[in-house]
């Protein structure tokens, strides 16, 4: 049976935490007992790793998806384009000759729907980001269809980050089902009077706040946030 708990992880930029809550995502999934599988859809930025058979190129976040993931999946699915350089997806991908393809990202995430119960895709920087001379990362949660989390890396400047990807989602068709404000600089003054302003002018649910943690792991994450009121989420 393809999965019934799935969603498209985006934020208000690059570097906000996306990876950390997709993977808090995915801890809290495999905690309900779930079969979860994670695929970074464009992974920009990756470094030679030396096996026994030989050498092997890593990307951060993959490896962290498919630590916090119990479904274990083919590189191949896991990180349909896994770029060397760590720059903007359509500079890297020119680097490497490499066409971005979001049919080959949708083919990916068909398969992987197959194998798992529950599937988090994660996005590549913000909502808006390039991935071809023709398509962006919009494109792509619009092509795969899935109900969105956003990720709101708290510093100012995140209002206006917030409200414009939240109008981007919904100008796609794509509904936001949920957001995290997540501490990306402990020192922001007057945060939680930020994440009052996005809770009364975001409909979606505010799935809980991270504050900035010693030991940024999956578990730590999840025990900030509630997932229980995502559409098909599973129950224990
Ligand atoms: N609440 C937090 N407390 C401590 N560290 C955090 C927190 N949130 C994120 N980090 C750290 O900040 C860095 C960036 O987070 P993360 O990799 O999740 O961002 P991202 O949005 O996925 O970035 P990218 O656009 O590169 O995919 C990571 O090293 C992560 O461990
Ligand atoms: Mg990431």
């Amino acid at each position: 049976m393809a999965a019934t708990f799935n969603c498209f992880v985006t934020g208000t930029d690059t570097e906000i935490g996306k990876t950390m809550i997709s993977t808090a995502l995915l801890h809290a999934l495999v905690q309900q007992g779930v079969r979860a599988a994670a695929i970074k859809s464009v992974a920009a930025g990756a470094t030679p790793i030396q096996t026994s058979e030989g050498q092997v190129w890593h990307n951060d976040d993959a490896d962290a998806l498919a630590q916090a993931a119990n479904v274990v999946l083919p590189r191949e699915l896991a990180t349909p384009y896994l770029l060397n350089e760590a720059c903007a997806p359509h500079v890297s991908a020119e680097l490497q000759g490499v066409a971005i393809d979001i049919a080959h990202i949708k083919s990916c995430y068909a398969q992987v729907r197959e194998m798992a119960d529950a599937v988090v895709v994660e996005g590549v920087g913000g909502f808006r980001v390039p991935l071809s001379d023709h398509a962006d990362t919009a494109d792509l949660a619009q092509e795969l269809a899935l109900p969105v989390i956003m990720v709101v890396g708290l510093r100012l400047g995140c209002l206006n980050h917030a409200l414009l990807t939240a109008d981007a989602i919904a100008a796609r068709g794509l509904k936001l089902v949920g957001w995290v404000a997540n501490t990306v600089d402990a020192a922001m003054p007057f945060a939680e009077d930020n994440v009052e302003a996005l809770r009364a002018r975001l409909s979606a649910p505010l799935l809980g706040c991270v504050p900035r943690l010693s030991a940024p792991l999956p578990a730590a994450a999840a025990s900030y946030l509630d997932f229980s009121c995502l559409p098909n989420w599973p129950q224990a």
